[in-house]
């Protein structure tokens, strides 16, 4: 139908007669002449009617906004003092010879360039939506991603196998979604949280190399980062240790953003074990593009009066570390308050502080109501470990590590952002020696911090039983700009150690068969040494794209609440499919 895109005609096109199809972005009538802005998913085009065709002027005056349109004529060069140096094709125009209206609409429910609309109507609609400029890149710059992978992947011998969307369980820490089975009356599939063992068993079955771009589901709670279904890229290997698969990812990380973004990333990802990550940044994700450190100073307070700090000082589970920043000085009150209450949403109690109005002066250089509390000594000291000049402020938090690691890490990009202390560009590195368990206060337990198929970095299960709570794991983490990336591991590849561990972790012997029997049994016939890695192709994309959310780089997201607004899924089922499944809940149904 067409000859060209809207948005691909210049100036070299010029005298030429074309046809390009559409969408009316807007009509304008100017003294005698109508001009539309003809949008595709290239760009977009002004087309002129002039008066001459009466027909087909008259026709031009009925368009609407989103009227499917299919023009041909000849273009041409703006008239001299009408050019648009915003608009990629704002030099030419196409003078209509011929319209063909190809469709009508309704009038949209929104206007496509309101930037005021409610998402959950953007959702509603989001066919419309789509159509809008930013989506159309967004989308578009999503699939080079894809396409870039993939090429990528296949040229250093991976393979793209599928894997069974009903399945077990997997236990990656989320609540599964369930799909009843009709054929066995009250057993239920699980949809995969990720392909994690079936990854596995493609190493097991020899397949040496595999990545799938795969769709995962996590019933969790969301938030900016985070969708029921949301896409990973997996990738497994045989016979390679972390070094190995760590500065592969590196290249292939390094090639995408060259060839998609044309970003330069220069020498090798840092790479930072967990307890320094927690230490300097309070998170296992640091935004490395902010310079801001944590720097623990429970040491010099354990004997102070001030029992807001010695409590957690001598408490061998707490923290008091201070943060730094830059020309706080200048902060209010109010400002102060407004970061207090920040902080208090991550369970801290206060926000201590000493402002620097001159550190040269010592103590009478310095503003702070709890600096009665502090002694000399160590009050320089933290001066000096927080590396704080004239006219800026120190922050404290004080409570267990968790508490103020979560909370001061968060202030800390906060602060940041509020004082555009953030750099430009974009700041990869590796997490590693991540621990292999964590202590689960409320269930009273040991659980895995990364998953449970994870090797710990010692070969011998005995030394692992003899103290879980200290043993790292072969786990890694790609972090980019604060964002975790991607997670992966060098996994088990012994029964016995497999065994061993699901025991730490309070799986006997019989859940064990139970749940895991497959993958013990077929670690039994030949297993290889495996590992690899799955990255969150959403997050990848979004970061790529500039983008605040996830849902803006995916074409049909659910809503905060797990809802498709479209076509408003989850929704009720009749009672005589329910009675199928042997399902007995009654409301709410389709008939009721
Ligand atoms: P993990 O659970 O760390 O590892 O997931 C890997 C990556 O997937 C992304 N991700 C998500 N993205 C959007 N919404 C979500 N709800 C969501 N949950 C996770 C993150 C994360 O880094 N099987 C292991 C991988 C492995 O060991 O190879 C796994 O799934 O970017
Ligand atoms: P208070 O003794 O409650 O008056 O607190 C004195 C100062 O210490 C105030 O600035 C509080 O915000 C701060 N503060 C209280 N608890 C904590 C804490 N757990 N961590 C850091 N600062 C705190």
């Amino acid at each position: 139908m067409r000859t060209h895109y809207c948005g691909e005609l210049n100036q070299q096109d010029i005298g030429q007669v074309v046809s390009v199809c559409g969408w009316v972005n807007r009509r304008r009538d100017h003294g005698g002449v109508i001009f539309v802005d003809l949008r595709d998913k290239k760009g977009m085009l002004q087309v002129v009617f002039d008066p001459d065709d009466a027909a087909m002027f008259s026709l031009a005056e009925s368009l609407r906004n989103e009227f499917v349109l299919k023009v041909d004529g000849i273009v041409r060069i703006r008239p001299e003092g009408t050019l648009n140096k915003d608009m990629p094709t704002g030099e030419i125009e196409l003078l209509a010879q011929n319209l063909q209206v190809l469709n009508v609409s309704e009038t949209p429910p929104f206007q496509l360039d309101d930037d005021e609309v409610h998402d959950d109507l953007r959702l509603r609609y989001r066919y419309i939506d789509l159509r809008r400029p930013e989506m159309q890149k967004r989308i578009q710059l999503r699939a080079k991603v894809t396409h870039y992978l993939r090429g990528w992947l296949e040229d250093h011998d991976f393979m793209d196998i599928e894997t069974p969307m009903l399945t077990r369980a997997t236990p990656e820490g989320a609540r599964d979604y369930l799909v009843p089975s009709r054929t066995h009356a009250g057993s239920f599939f699980a949809l995969p949280q990720s392909p994690q063992l079936f990854k596995q068993l493609l190493m097991m079955s020899g397949m040496d190399r595999y990545y799938q771009i795969v769709r995962c589901f996590r019933d969790e709670d969301l938030r900016a980062d985070r969708q029921p279904e949301f896409t990973q890229l997996d990738i497994e290997t045989s016979f390679m240790d972390e070094e190995g698969i760590m500065s592969m990812m590196e290249s292939m990380m390094r090639g995408l953003f060259n060839s998609v973004v044309g970003a330069d990333i220069e020498g090798s990802f840092p790479r930072l074990s967990y307890a320094q990550a927690m230490e300097r940044y309070g998170s296992d994700k640091p935004d490395l593009r902010i310079s801001l450190e944590l720097k623990t100073v429970s040491d010099l307070l354990a004997d102070v009066e001030f029992k807001v700090f010695s409590g957690p000082a001598n408490d061998p589970q707490g923290r008091v570390a201070a943060l730094r920043v830059p020309g706080g000085n200048a902060l209010t009150r109010k400002e102060i308050d407004v970061y207090t209450e920040y902080v208090g949403r991550y369970g801290a109690r206060g926000l201590a502080y000493i402002k620097c109005n001159d550190i040269d002066q010592g103590r009478d250089g310095l503003q702070s109501p709890i600096l009665k509390f502090l002694p000399d000594e160590a009050v320089s000291e933290i001066i000096l470990r927080s590396q704080a000049q004239s006219g800026d402020l120190i922050f404290f938090g004080a409570d267990k590590a968790k508490i103020v690691n979560e909370s001061l890490g968060a202030l800390r990009i906060k602060v940041a952002q509020d004082l555009g202390l953030v750099e430009q560009g974009w700041r990869f590195l590796w997490v590693i020696d991540f621990p292999m368990f964590e202590y689960d206060e409320r269930e009273k337990r040991l659980t895995a911090l990364h998953h449970p198929f994870t090797a710990p970095s010692t070969n011998d299960a005995d030394e692992l039983e003899a103290n879980p709570g200290k043993m790292l794991s072969r786990a890694y983490d790609m972090v980019l700009n604060g964002t975790e990336l991607g997670g992966g591991s060098i996994r088990i590849h012994t029964t016995e150690m497999q065994q061993r561990v699901l025991k730490l972790l309070g799986i006997d012997e019989q859940e064990a068969e139970e749940k895991f029997g497959f993958l013990l049994n077929a670690l039994r016939y030949g297993c290889p040494p495996h590992g690899g890695i799955a990255f969150g192709l959403d997050r990848l994309v979004m970061l790529m794209a500039g983008a605040n959310s996830i849902r803006d780089v995916m074409a049909f997201p659910k809503t905060q609440t797990a809802t498709c607004l479209l076509t408003q899924a989850p929704s009720p089922v009749s009672e005589k499919q329910l009675r199928e499944l042997s399902i007995r809940v009654r409301k709410p149904t389709l008939e009721s």
